[in-house]
């Protein structure tokens, strides 16, 4: 009840809250004229945040820290050199670096937006009660947090409460659920998205260790559904393919409050945006979340295929791409171009700007 009240004050205070500065100075203009109020003295120019993209992406092309994931073996095989950076703004502007038409695999971002669709379909309330969302500060595959934590099933962004979060999405086969959360994908998308089948067969044959926590959710009573299929349904939709650009609209998509800046849908309820985004900064990086919020301040969220998006609410979000991981299975290239490029156009969150002191 009192979870409640403040939730409504929560999401009454953003919906009445004034409409945040544009990413782009030059939005404005192009948009509905606003009031000096609403006007950003600081929102960069579209030209300033492509030369701090540029920069990122020159600054960081040579980078050869990291390896691929290799325990899916399909994604050992992607070339380590790709490297593209999108940004797209709440209101469907975007600038580009690199390679932002090649599809990847989505992985664990996917674990954003099926939380947000059972969100959709069940309530906030239903998800937290049957999920939980505490972070684990262990990696992401981690048995040992379903053991200790007392919901064990820790967040919707780990691999166990990923597979819960699917378990819970009500369809009446695994083929109409996995239809149902690609579609969810791709209208957050503005684009029709696919599977990749080899990266989908690779981790068929190799995710042992997803099976097994299926089967300790099980013994913990926090899977809602037949556990080989709940993990069949994850796995496809870890493989659903992106390209950087496709996903910093899925991010722009959360960024606008739950509406696809380039289709106008409201893919996701805008009440749900707050808890999806708190969520994110919890524990998008896994064990590296902390310091991805002490250090760049934005919901954001990895996939061991080499992609991060990062969410500027109310503006717009940044997507990279670029294989190659550090050891808690985080793009290095991806947060070093989301970290140089949230530090130039001043939109960390938490930045002393940002707060007010500076
Ligand atoms: O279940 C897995 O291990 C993968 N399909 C997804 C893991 C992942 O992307 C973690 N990300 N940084």
């Amino acid at each position: 009840m009192k979870r409640n009240i403040a939730r409504t004050v929560f999401v009454m205070a953003l919906m009445t809250a004034a409409v945040p500065p544009p990413m782009f100075a030059q939005a404005a203009a192009k948009t509905a004229p606003q009031t000096a109020a609403q006007r950003s003295p600081v929102a960069p120019t579209k030209e300033q945040v492509q030369a701090a993209v540029n920069e990122a992406y020159q600054k960081f092309k040579n980078n050869t820290d990291g390896k691929n994931a290799d325990y899916i073996p399909e994604l050992a095989k992607v070339d380590s050199n790709l490297y593209g950076i999108v940004i797209v703004t709440a209101d469907g502007q975007s600038v580009t670096a690199g390679d932002v038409d090649k599809a990847f695999s989505i992985q664990s971002i996917s674990k954003v937006f099926s939380l947000a669709l059972a969100m959709e379909e069940l309530g906030p309330a239903k998800v937290f009660e049957k999920i939980g969302s505490e972070p684990t500060g262990r990696p992401f595959n981690s048995v040992e947090a379903v053991v200790d934590m007392p919901t064990h099933t820790g967040n919707p962004l780990v691999n166990a409460g990923a597979i819960s979060t699917v378990s819970l999405i009500p369809a009446p086969s695994a083929d109409a659920k996995y239809n149902k959360i690609l579609d969810f994908y791709s209208r957050a998308a503005g684009a029709k998205l696919s599977l990749i089948n080899d990266v989908y067969k690779s981790e068929a044959a190799t995710n042992a260790g997803n099976k097994a926590l299926s089967a300790l959710l099980v013994k913990y009573e926090r899977l809602y559904a037949d556990p080989l299929e709940s993990v069949d349904v994850y796995t496809k939709q870890c493989s659903v393919g992106v390209t950087a650009k496709q996903l910093a609209v899925m991010g722009a998509t959360l960024a606008n409050f739950g509406a696809n800046p380039l289709t106008g849908e409201q893919v996701i309820k805008r009440e749900n945006v707050p808890e999806i985004l708190a969520t994110m900064t919890m524990a998008g990086l896994y064990d590296g979340s902390g310091g991805w919020a002490w250090h760049v301040g934005l919901p954001a969220k990895s996939g061991v295929g080499g992609g991060i998006v990062a969410v500027v609410p109310g503006k717009g979000a940044i997507a990279v791409f670029a294989p190659p991981l550090d050891k808690a299975g985080n793009s290095v290239k991806a947060q070093l171009a989301i970290a140089y490029v949230a530090d130039k156009l001043g939109i960390n969150l938490y930045s002393p700007r940002s707060v007010g002191v500076k």
